[in-house]
């Protein structure tokens, strides 16, 4: 079936996120080393990035380092992070075609320096596109996101800026690193496993939650169509009833 034709033009969603799962067990297939898998990887992210602008997609956030990723071999940090500055240089002229802005969440400053300098230099030419934003979580996690937050409000509370009694949902979102931006309507988790693994935990509350048995570097942007086919024929209640949505 081709998903794409079937889309539903006016319900593609804003926001999707993506936990791209199942790299080191795709290269274990071949007798190779995890980082072989990451290297196949960045075809899937090329290839989604494509997908998602073909729709009109806003943001696209990947999930590309956890802070928990950190406590991995040392030899394969250093290949993740060789990896991310290969791909943003040789990607960035293609992005800026695509008319794609990029956008960093996370403790960037926990990156090393030459790729957070790589990663300024691509923000900034591609300041001004209009298209999809890419989002990359790097040495992300949403509870280190969410205490940031927190320490932040408390500072604004203590200096006598901000009343406990303001602090509400919207001001929440705003501290986070995801501020204006929307909350993804669908998350996407593959190769099989079904957890959340410290991903957008506040943002993903009404989320569509769509996990496939695929890894990561098998995925592409056809099968990114058919998650979304599927988020557009679930029934999106947050916590009405049906007869509710219908009326
Ligand atoms: C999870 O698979 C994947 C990662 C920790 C890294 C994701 C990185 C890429 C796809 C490449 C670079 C990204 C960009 C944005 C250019 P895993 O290693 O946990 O696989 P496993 O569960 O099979 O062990």
């Amino acid at each position: 079936m081709i998903y794409k034709d079937k889309l539903i033009k006016d319900k593609i969603p804003k926001h999707i996120a993506i936990i791209m799962d199942g790299n080191g067990r795709w290269a274990a297939q071949f007798g190779n080393e995890r980082t072989f898998g990451h290297e196949h990887g960045v075809e899937a992210v090329r290839s989604v990035v494509e997908g998602a602008g073909e729709i009109g997609v806003e943001y696209l956030t990947l999930y590309a380092f956890s802070t928990e990723n950190w406590s991995r071999p040392k030899l394969e940090v250093d290949a993740l992070m060789g990896l991310l500055v290969q791909s943003i240089s040789d990607e960035t002229d293609e992005l800026l075609k695509s008319n794609v802005r990029l956008r960093v969440i996370g403790d960037v400053k926990s990156l090393p320096q030459n790729v957070q300098e790589k990663l300024d230099w691509s923000i900034a030419k591609l300041n001004d596109c209009t298209g999809l934003t890419l989002v990359l979580a790097l040495s992300y996690s949403s509870k280190w996101e969410i205490v940031e937050a927190v320490k932040r409000i408390a500072e604004q509370v203590k200096i006598g800026q901000l009343e406990p009694s303001a602090i509400n949902y919207d001001l929440m979102d705003g501290y986070l690193n995801t501020s204006n931006m929307p909350d993804p309507e669908l998350l996407i988790r593959t190769s099989g496993e079904c957890r959340i693994s410290n991903f957008l935990l506040w943002q993903i509350a009404y989320s569509e939650l769509y996990f496939t048995p695929k890894l990561w570097p098998d995925f592409r942007k056809e099968d990114l169509f058919e998650a979304i086919y599927d988020y557009q024929n679930r029934e999106r209640r947050f916590g009405k009833t049906s007869e509710q949505l219908v009326s």
